[in-house]
């Protein structure tokens, strides 16, 4: 009997675990797929990062699990309770999912002092006024607010009023927080600023977020795992440091940034680029049809005749440091990391280490 009460507790125990479990989510709008068989669990005090560029359905994801979208297919589970299944007809309105979201333009109400704002989601709640009047006050002294408790939206910076719409996403204390591209309006300075309070209030509360971006630097900062997006798809799913160390596609290689993905064939001296040059033996891998030759790993030297050359078209400052295009033999260009400004057009030889290349 004891192995079964186990086996029950355990099960039970990663059903509790798993605030958001996607499968097979399929949506279309206006005659045109936008999701296409998603899927994804997101572990409870865990963030997942949806990274992806505009259009790819980021936020139509965040709007099925919300429940302000029915998917066509598909089921969504939040905490092991399904709540959209719409083969059973099951569809549970958002006031009834437990979770709250953070919108880039914000979304607060201009009428209704900072206060009133944050306290607003406990008052659908039925939380009575003197237990809310101390909620709001911890709400807005966690995000650094307490003095303008009394001002109204307009009159404040954008930064304070993320702020606000933060304390009114945190204020009922929920198991699960949207966040849709909430920085994108502010500048680069105060974007890092936030991150840095986004990730302090999700470690100190114990928030489980699902959380949309653009910006790989804000996804890589602040999430456990990021589902690479494009096309309605997820092409990827890993924590930051798996997916820039064996990118799963070349969208996500060049998405990613991570250097330039180029067709590769091979021959009986091995490995080789367009234009001719070898870059690897021919035992390096079983099969490949494009290589990522990864900026960082690629290193600058002197053309000797007998290695990958090429010619530098444009040297630019990076503030950390400097990166060079260099076109190769084959006219395909890469982008390399260099300790010193290249000149235009003067011709250079790459060492490529084998840890430079990730083949496909
Ligand atoms: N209400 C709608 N009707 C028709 N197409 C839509 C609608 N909402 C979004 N789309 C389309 O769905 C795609 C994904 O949109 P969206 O989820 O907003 O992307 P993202 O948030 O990643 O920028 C886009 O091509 C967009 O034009
Ligand atoms: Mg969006």
């Amino acid at each position: 009997m004891k192995d079964v009460d186990a086996a029950a507790g355990a099960f039970s125990t990663a059903a509790e675990e798993e605030v958001v479990r996607l499968t097979g989510l399929s949506v279309s709008l206006g005659g045109a797929p936008v999701l296409s068989d998603v899927g994804l669990t997101l572990r409870r005090g865990r963030v997942t990062a949806l990274l992806g560029p505009s259009g790819c359905g980021k936020t139509t994801l965040l709007r099925v699990v919300a429940g302000l979208l029915e998917p066509e297919a598909g089921i969504v589970h939040l905490r092991g309770r399904l709540v959209a299944d719409p083969r059973r007809g099951v569809f549970v309105p958002p006031e009834a999912r437990g979770l709250a979201m953070v919108f880039q333009d914000y979304a607060l109400w201009p009428h209704m002092t900072v206060a009133a704002n944050v306290g607003f989601p406990l008052e659908m709640q039925g939380v009575p006024a003197r237990r809310r009047a101390a909620r709001v006050d911890e709400a807005l002294a966690r995000v650094g607010l307490s003095k303008l408790a009394a001002r109204r939206p307009g009159d404040l910076s954008g930064g304070q009023q993320q702020r606000v719409a933060i304390a009114r996403a945190i204020v009922t204390e929920p198991e699960l927080v949207l966040f849709d591209e909430p920085l994108s309006n502010l500048d680069r300075e105060l974007r890092e600023i936030m991150v840095e309070e986004i990730a302090s209030h999700v470690a100190d509360l114990g928030l489980s977020a699902l959380y949309v971006t653009h910006d790989q630097t804000e996804a890589f900062s602040l999430a456990d795992e990021v589902a690479v997006m494009r096309q309605g798809r997820i092409e990827q799913l890993a924590p930051p440091e798996d997916l820039l160390a064996a990118p799963a596609s070349p969208h996500v290689a060049e998405f990613l940034r991570l250097g330039a993905v180029l067709p590769v064939v091979r021959g009986p001296d091995g490995w080789h680029l367009p234009g001719g040059a070898v870059i690897a033996p021919a035992s390096a891998v079983d099969a490949a049809s494009r290589v990522l030759l990864r900026a960082r790993a690629v290193r600058v030297v002197p053309p000797d005749g007998g290695r990958v050359e090429g010619r530098v078209l444009r040297g630019l400052f990076r503030g950390d440091g400097y990166s060079a295009t260099v076109e190769l033999a084959g006219g395909h260009r890469v982008q390399i990391v260099t300790a010193t400004r290249l000149a235009p057009g003067s011709r250079v030889g790459l060492d490529i280490p084998p840890e430079a290349l990730h083949w496909f």
